[in-house]
C-alpha cells in the first residue's frame, strides 16, 4: 500500500467528473459525503459497460449473458467478503443499504429471538436507521431499548456505564461505528468483546465507517455488520449486510418470492441456505458491480491512507473554525472522523447552509437523522462539513472563509 503522505489526494479528483464544475459561478466544494460519496469514472464505467454488454437476469437463464450477469454478481460478494474480511461471500447479502440491513436483521433475527421483557441496547448516538426498526421490532415484541449515554457535546460513548446496561435482560447491543452527525469512533470491539462475554448478539452500523477506515469483522467480533455502497463511492440502492454464517443460517426469510427457495409446493416452501434466502425477487445486479469497482478503487487508494487524511482534514477544519467566535463545534476532540458538526451563534444551520451553497460549498443542515442525539445536546440541527479523500486543505481554508463571510452577513 501507498504512503498517505506521499499520495498526491488532488490529482484523485481527476478520477471524479461530476467534481469538476461550477455551482452557483463558484467551484464545487463538495462536503456532503457523509451523506453520499461522489462516484469515480472506473464505477460509473462499470456500469455502463454492465448495462451495454452483460445485462441479463441472475440465477435464471443458462444463455452467455444471463452466465456474465450470474458470475459478475457473485465476483461483487466475494470482493465485499473480502472488503470487510468475511470468512466466506455466504456470509455476504445484498440490501438496499445500511438501512434495509438492519430492518433485516431486526425482522428476521427479533422475530424470532425477541420475547416480551426482553431488551435492545443502543447508544443515544444513532442514526434513525439503527433505532426505529428496533423500536417496531420492540413494539411487537413486547421488549424494551436501553442506551448507553453519550457524554455531551465532545461526543463519547460514556463506557463506565456499559456494564450496569449489559443485565441479563439484553438480547442484542446494535451499536454506530462512526457517528455520522458527532464523528465519534466507536471503541466496537472492545463493545462487541464486552456484550459476547454475556452471550449478547451484536450489530455494527458502519454506514460511515466501511469506506473510511480498514474494517475487519472477523477482529471486531460483532455477529452482524451493515454498510451502504453509495457511501463508499459506489452506486445508491445497494449495500451489505454481513453476519456469521450459523447466524444468518438460523434466522428465517425477510422477504418470500423467487430467487430464495429450493422448492415450493402449493402449501410449503424449501428455502434456500444464507444468503440467498435473504434475496428474493429479481435483485440489484448493476449495483453489486458497480460496488465491486468502488470497492477496488478504494482498496487501491488504501483505506488507512484515507482514513489519515480524512483525520487530517478534519482535524485541520476543527483548529481553523475554533478560531472563529461564536461557533459551537460538537464531537471529539482527538481521533475524529472525517467530519465536523457545528452550530453559529444566533444562525440557523439551514441558513448557513443556504449561503454556503450560494459559495459553492456543500454543506448539510438538520438533525442528520439523529433527532433524539440532538435533543440530548439541546439543539434541532447543526450544519456539517464531512469529507472524502478527495477533498482538500485549500478546500477547507475556503469553507471556513465561508463561514466567516456567513457570520458577517448576519453582523457578527
Ligand atoms: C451512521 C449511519 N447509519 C445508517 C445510515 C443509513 O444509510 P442508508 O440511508 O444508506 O441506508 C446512515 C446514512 O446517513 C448513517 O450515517
Amino acid at each position: 500500500m501507498s504512503d498517505a503522505r506521499k499520495i498526491d489526494w488532488s490529482a484523485l479528483r481527476k478520477d471524479f467528473p461530476i467534481l469538476d464544475q461550477q455551482v452557483h459561478g463558484k467551484p464545487l466544494i463538495y462536503f456532503d459525503n457523509a451523506a453520499t460519496s461522489q462516484k469515480p469514472r472506473t464505477v460509473i464505467d462499470a456500469l455502463v459497460h454492465y448495462y451495454e454488454r452483460d445485462n441479463a437476469n441472475v440465477h435464471r437463464g443458462i444463455h452467455e449473458l444471463s452466465n456474465r450477469s450470474t458470475a459478475a454478481y457473485e465476483a461483487a460478494r466475494e470482493r465485499a467478503a473480502r472488503f470487510i474480511n468475511a470468512k466466506s461471500a455466504e456470509e455476504i447479502v445484498f440490501t438496499r443499504g445500511t438501512t434495509e440491513a438492519i430492518n433485516l436483521v431486526a425482522a428476521s433475527w427479533g422475530a424470532k429471538n425477541l420475547k416480551p421483557g426482553d431488551v435492545i441496547l443502543l447508544t443515544e448516538m444513532e442514526h434513525h436507521s439503527n433505532l426505529v426498526p428496533w423500536q417496531m421490532l420492540a413494539h411487537r415484541a413486547g421488549a424494551t431499548i436501553a442506551y448507553l449515554p453519550v457524554t455531551g457535546d465532545e461526543g463519547l460513548l460514556d463506557l463506565s456505564r456499559l456494564d450496569s446496561l449489559l443485565t441479563p435482560r439484553v438480547k442484542i447491543f446494535s451499536m454506530v461505528h462512526i457517528s455520522n452527525s458527532l464523528g465519534t469512533l466507536n471503541p466496537v470491539a472492545e463493545l462487541c468483546a464486552r456484550a459476547r462475554k454475556r452471550g449478547i448478539v451484536t450489530l455494527v452500523d458502519g454506514a460511515q465507517s466501511a469506506g473510511h477506515l480498514p474494517v475487519d469483522v472477523q477482529a471486531i467480533g460483532c455477529d452482524f455488520f451493515a454498510f451502504s455502497g453509495h457511501k463508499i463511492c459506489g452506486p445508491t440502492g445497494i449495500g451489505i449486510l454481513w453476519g456469521r454464517q450459523e447466524m444468518l443460517n438460523a434466522m428465517p426469510p425477510y422477504q418470500g418470492g423467487g430467487e430464495m427457495i429450493l422448492s415450493v409446493e402449493y402449501q410449503k416452501t424449501e428455502f434456500k441456505p444464507a444468503p440467498h434466502r435473504f434475496e428474493a425477487g429479481t435483485p440489484d445486479i448493476s449495483g453489486p458491480i458497480g460496488l465491486h469497482a468502488a470497492m477496488d478503487y478504494l482498496d487501491a487508494v488504501g483505506r488507512e491512507n484515507i482514513w489519515k487524511h480524512d483525520q487530517e482534514l478534519a482535524g485541520y477544519a476543527c483548529e481553523k473554525l475554533a478560531a472563529l467566535k461564536n461557533i459551537r463545534i460538537f464531537g471529539p476532540k482527538q481521533n475524529r472522523a472525517g467530519l465536523v458538526s457545528f452550530l453559529l451563534k444566533d444562525i440557523h444551520a439551514h441558513d448557513v447552509v443556504t449561503l454556503a451553497d450560494q459559495a459553492g460549498v456543500a454543506l448539510r443542515g438538520g438533525h442528520h437523522c439523529t433527532q433524539p442525539l440532538m435533543h440530548k445536546l439541546g439543539v434541532e440541527s447543526t450544519a456539517r462539513a464531512s469529507f472524502y479523500f478527495y477533498n482538500t486543505k485549500a478546500e477547507v481554508d475556503r469553507f471556513v472563509e465561508v463561514i466567516r463571510e456567513i457570520q458577517k452577513f448576519f453582523g457578527q
